[in-house]
């Protein structure tokens, strides 16, 4: 069985939709580890009480590589196979990176390589787009980049605030993430220069 790692800093909503499609047998692999840099973030409280292994691991005070360096430790430690940012607020250090190469994803709520970044749904209705969405991609050193796994989109209304909007990203969000991590996790891909592309 494949085993996860879940890294998150906030709410958790994405790695409860997660925690519900590996219950379900969706995605072929059991919760490893659940790992936020923010003591008190709801999603570690919502791991704890599902009964699953939680580390708290405070990044106050670390530069980056130092940070990195415990975390590999504990992701290690619990035998992850891959790991999956779910609203994780850090950028991991190019030592982490090259540890877990091709083993990171992360979902970001915009059709990258738009918005990148923080508050990207304001980003896309500020920008006027028709068209907003999230992304899953693996993830390299750099800021929401790495080859792209999937994206869902969804119409911009004009009627939207960036609540609305969000939530009916949050909505894809929940559904692609687990769809994503279980294509990665059964092999069905080959990654050609940036494109991830079906073995088959
Ligand atoms: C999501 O919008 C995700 O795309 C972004 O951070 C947010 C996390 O939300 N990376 P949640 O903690 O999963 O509810």
């Amino acid at each position: 069985m494949k085993r996860l790692g879940i890294l998150l800093s906030g709410r958790g909503s994405n790695f409860e939709a997660i925690a519900a499609n590996v219950a379900a047998g969706r995605i072929p692999a059991e919760i490893a580890v659940v790992v936020s840099n923010r003591a008190g973030a709801p999603g570690l409280a919502i791991a704890r009480d599902k009964g699953l292994p939680t580390v708290a691991l405070p990044s106050g005070g670390f530069d980056r590589e130092t940070y990195d360096v415990q975390l590999r430790a504990v992701l290690d430690e619990a035998h992850v196979d891959l790991v999956c940012l779910a609203g994780y607020m850090r950028l991991l250090s190019a030592g982490f990176v090259r540890a877990y190469e091709r083993r990171v994803l992360n979902i970001h709520p915009s059709l990258l390589p738009a918005f990148p970044g923080l508050d990207a749904q304001a980003q896309a209705l500020e920008h006027g787009v028709k068209i907003a969405g999230c992304t899953v991609h693996f993830v390299d050193e750099y800021l929401d980049a790495g080859p792209i796994v999937m994206q869902a989109g969804v119409d911009v209304l004009d009627g939207d605030t960036v609540q609305s909007l969000s939530a009916r990203i949050l909505a894809e969000e929940h559904r692609i993430y687990s769809l994503a991590i279980a294509r990665v996790l059964r092999g069905q891909y080959k990654i050609d220069g940036r494109r991830v592309i079906s073995a088959f």
